[in-house]
């Protein structure tokens, strides 16, 4: 694991989105897993303007992201389809049928996860799979449990995970108690993997990332055993590496 420290919040994003913006460069038909939540948003600011000064091009590039909220469709605005299309793919040449998002709203979730792993494997594997972190340690929705699961499911979130997800809502009742994620097992299969942190509240989980250690209460100490994990942090968020 591969664990770089910038100065700030912008650094961290631009280093990230280099990171990115390489694999496209390499490839520009890959697969990207993306991610969602407040750390991401400069890094999906960075691939715009590398867009719109012309040195990238995401015209045959597909996508997966993670996760999504139980009961939320498309088009509400905490949404992570909602979010994706607002932070990255509306300002980007993607051709959204090409992009991936568990749906909400799937009246038989058990099939749409089946047939979200199943689209993972069509795409033919995720090239590089962004993530971001919980301050409890979770990856995707994949939250800390005596089990994980591999495969794509639905799952409860865990109350800090809906308490630090309230600020994006009007009120803590509005955040969804379910979501469908990714698993391990289709995180883990990315060819390579790049986590992003940033801020204090992610210091001690990142610690514990850093720690070789390894436990299903904090599923992001799992990626220690990818063979291609980067890891880029701000300097508060590195702040209990030892
Ligand atoms: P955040 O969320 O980027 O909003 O901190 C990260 C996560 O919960 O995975």
């Amino acid at each position: 694991m591969r664990i770089l420290v910038e100065k700030n919040y912008e650094a961290m994003s631009k280093r990230a989105a280099e990171e990115m913006a390489a694999v496209i460069k390499e490839k520009n038909d890959c697969v990207l897993g993306l991610a969602t939540g407040g750390t991401p948003v400069a890094m999906y600011k960075e691939l715009i303007n590398m867009y719109e000064n012309g040195e990238l091009d995401f015209s045959k590039v597909s996508s997966i992201n993670l996760d999504e909220y139980r009961g939320l469709s498309g088009d509400h605005p905490q949404s992570y389809r909602y979010f994706m299309n607002t932070n990255l793919f509306n300002h980007i040449n993607i051709d959204k049928s090409k992009t991936f998002v568990p749906n909400g709203l799937a009246e038989d979730a058990e099939k749409e996860c089946e047939n979200y792993d199943k689209k993972i494997e069509e795409l033919g594997g995720i090239d590089i799979q962004l993530l971001g972190i919980g301050p409890n340690g979770h990856i995707g929705f994949n939250e800390p449990d005596e089990y994980l699961n591999t495969r794509t499911h639905l799952t409860k979130l865990e109350e800090t995970t809906i308490e630090a997800n309230a600020r994006f809502f009007d009120n803590i009742d509005e955040v969804p108690r379910e979501a469908i994620t990714m698993g391990l097992g289709g995180i883990m299969k990315a060819k390579r993997i790049l986590l992003i942190a940033s801020g204090k509240n992610k210091a001690e989980v990142i610690e514990a990332l850093a720690s070789g250690k390894i436990t299903t209460q904090i599923p992001a100490t799992l990626l220690q055993v990818h063979p291609n994990v980067t890891v880029i942090v701000d300097e508060e968020a590195a702040s209990l590496i030892k």
